[in-house]
């Protein structure tokens, strides 16, 4: 992978949350990297660490989080065009590492994230136009003329019809397609670098998920975006990703190229995961995998997956394994990847 294509290097993200119960080890050394133009998947299911894997990234958990580790934003010329301001600037900045002023920055600018609930983002009291303008003006991106017209084209641009009166509209007169679509125009008011997407098309019927799909594939063609896509959906992952990094008790178990993922897959957990996708001979029911995710209460003592890996041996609950790599582009972390 040169490291000139590279947008988002994550390094050994470490966070911790101290609670009542004791310290949760919300993740442990999660490392990946994303290039420009690619769609990574982050899967796993509920409780795994996507969520927190991207609220971090966007300095977004509260002050109880402690995090360690490294990310490095590398925001070149190439997803912003030419010309366009409000910039800060280009380079790489580690994330964890910047102050909050800087930070907001670079936040809804260089780096954006749509939540799964946009109900919860937007304002409610505020017309979507609007919300739209300020996405634009916060970050310097455009004059006080030209905002408005900017603000309705991005609405036009991510497929809401009519968007000049749609403009004029509050958010609950809106389908939840066509406010995730208001979402998706404020993450990418300012061409950002990198999209974090944390399931966001979950709450929607499968009519309107393809379609919002299919809208963010575009649109990251068009400005060459690196997209992390949140999902505990491999339907969707298939659909949407390049590559993909399984997640599973706030680690990443394995990674590798989309179609290698699902054709040779070599953690148990992700066997178990394609295992669980419905097909329609059995009436489209999730079959899901035995036994519960653990709490991820202390360190790791071992593979977090063993006391529900039907594989496991004694060594998996006493030895942490090591991320080990199958080859260029797949890793995984299992001491028994290769003999499963
Ligand atoms: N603010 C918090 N305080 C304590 N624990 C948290 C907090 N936020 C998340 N966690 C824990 O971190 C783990 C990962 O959560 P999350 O990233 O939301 O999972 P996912 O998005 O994969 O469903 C869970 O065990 C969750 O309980
Ligand atoms: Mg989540």
């Amino acid at each position: 992978m040169s490291n000139e294509a590279i947008a988002l290097d994550v390094k050994q993200l470490c966070v911790r949350f101290a609670t009542p119960a004791g310290q949760v080890h919300a993740l442990t050394d999660v490392t990946l990297q994303v290039r420009r133009g690619e769609t990574l998947a982050l899967v796993g299911e509920s409780g795994s660490g996507k969520s927190v894997t991207s609220l971090s990234l966007m300095r977004l958990l509260g002050g109880r989080a402690q995090l360690a580790g490294e990310a490095w934003l590398h925001s070149g010329a190439s997803a912003k065009s030419a010309g366009s301001a409000g910039s800060a600037g280009s380079g790489a900045v580690d994330l964890l590492a910047l102050g909050e002023k800087p930070m907001m920055k670079l936040r809804g600018n260089r780096i954006s994230m749509v939540f799964q609930e946009p109900m919860t983002s937007l304002n409610p009291l505020q017309r979507i136009g609007k919300q739209v303008e300020e996405a634009l003006t916060i970050h310097g991106m455009g004059k006080r003329g030209e905002v408005r017209e900017r603000a309705i084209a991005l609405l036009g641009k991510v497929g809401i019809s009519d968007p000049a009166s749609r403009a004029k509209q509050y958010p609950h007169q809106l389908s939840g397609g066509m406010r995730q679509r208001v979402m998706i125009a404020i993450a990418l008011a300012c061409e950002p670098a990198v999209l974090l997407a944390d399931e966001p098309t979950t709450a929607l019927d499968v009519t309107v998920q393809a379609q919002i799909l299919e809208l963010i594939r575009k649109l990251q063609q068009e400005a060459g975006m690196a997209v992390v896509f949140i999902t505990h959906d491999m339907g969707v992952v298939a659909q949407i990703a390049d590559r993909v990094a399984v997640m599973y008790g706030g680690q990443i178990v394995e990674t590798a190229p989309t179609a290698e993922l699902f054709a040779a897959p070599k953690h148990p957990y992700t066997r178990a995961l394609l295992d669980s996708i419905p097909r329609p001979a059995e009436g489209g029911a999730l079959r899901g995998i035995p036994g519960q995710i653990e709490a991820i209460v202390g360190a790791p003592t071992g593979c977090r997956f063993a006391n529900r890996c039907t594989r496991a041996e004694a060594r998996c609950s006493v030895e942490v394994p090591a991320q080990t790599q199958v080859n260029e582009v797949h890793s995984v972390r299992c001491h028994f990847w290769n003999k499963v």
